[in-house]
C-alpha cells in the first residue's frame, strides 16, 4: 500500500528566506541543476538508495552543499523517466508536477534543510507552470504537512485504488 500526497502550489507556504539565511550562516549553499553526476549519484546511493540515485539522474534537482563543498542534501523534481505504478492517478495530469525523491544527510537533519529543499523544488515546479505537485510514496507525512501543507491524495495498491 502506497500513500501519495498533493500540494496546492498557489496556497502552499514556499518562502525560504528566513531558513535559508540561517543555513547560509552555517555555510550551506544551494545549486539547481538538471541531472546528477556520477559522484552525486554515488553519494545518494550510499546514503539513501540506488533507485533514488537513478531518479536524480533523470530529474531536475536542488542540491545543498556544506562549507567544505560536500553534499548535505538534495531534492529532485519532474522525474518522468520511470513511470511508477503508484503514480498512475497523477503522471498524466497536465496541471500536476512530480516532486521527489528528497534526502538530507543525517548530520544536517532538524535544521530545516529538508523543508528548504522541499520548498525550493515545489517553487521550481510552480515556475514550470504546474498548479499542483504530487509527493509520491510518502514517507514522513507529518513533515510534508508541516513544511508545505501537503494533504494525502490517494492510497494505492498494486491491483487497485482505494
Ligand atoms: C525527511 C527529511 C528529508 C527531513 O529533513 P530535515 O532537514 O531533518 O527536516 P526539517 O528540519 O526541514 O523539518 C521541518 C519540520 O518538520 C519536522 N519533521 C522533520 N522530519 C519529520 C518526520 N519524519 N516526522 C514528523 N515531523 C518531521 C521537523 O521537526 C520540523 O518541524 P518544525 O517546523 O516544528 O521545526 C530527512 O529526515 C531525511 O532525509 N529522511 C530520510 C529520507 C526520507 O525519508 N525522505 C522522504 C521520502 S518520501
Amino acid at each position: 500500500m502506497v500513500t501519495n500526497m498533493i500540494v496546492d502550489l498557489a496556497s502552499a507556504p514556499l518562502d525560504t528566506a528566513q531558513d535559508e539565511a540561517a543555513l547560509a550562516h552555517a555555510g550551506i549553499t544551494f545549486v539547481n541543476a538538471q541531472s546528477a553526476d556520477s559522484a552525486t549519484r554515488s553519494w545518494i546511493r550510499a546514503r539513501f538508495s540506488p533507485t533514488w540515485a537513478k531518479e536524480a539522474y533523470h530529474a531536475w534537482n536542488w542540491f545543498a552543499y556544506d562549507k567544505q563543498g560536500e553534499l548535505a542534501g538534495f531534492s529532485s523534481y519532474e522525474q518522468r523517466h520511470y513511470r511508477w505504478w503508484w503514480l498512475r492517478n497523477w503522471s498524466a495530469q497536465s496541471d500536476t508536477g512530480i516532486f521527489g525523491p528528497i534526502g538530507v544527510a543525517a548530520p544536517f537533519r532538524n535544521r530545516h534543510l529538508g523543508c528548504v529543499l522541499t520548498r525550493k523544488a515545489l517553487a521550481s515546479i510552480r515556475a514550470l507552470g504546474f498548479a499542483r505537485a504530487v509527493i509520491p510514496r510518502v514517507g514522513p507525512v507529518e513533515f510534508y504537512k508541516r513544511c508545505c501543507n501537503a494533504v494525502i491524495a490517494d492510497t494505492v495498491r498494486l491491483f487497485g485504488i482505494f
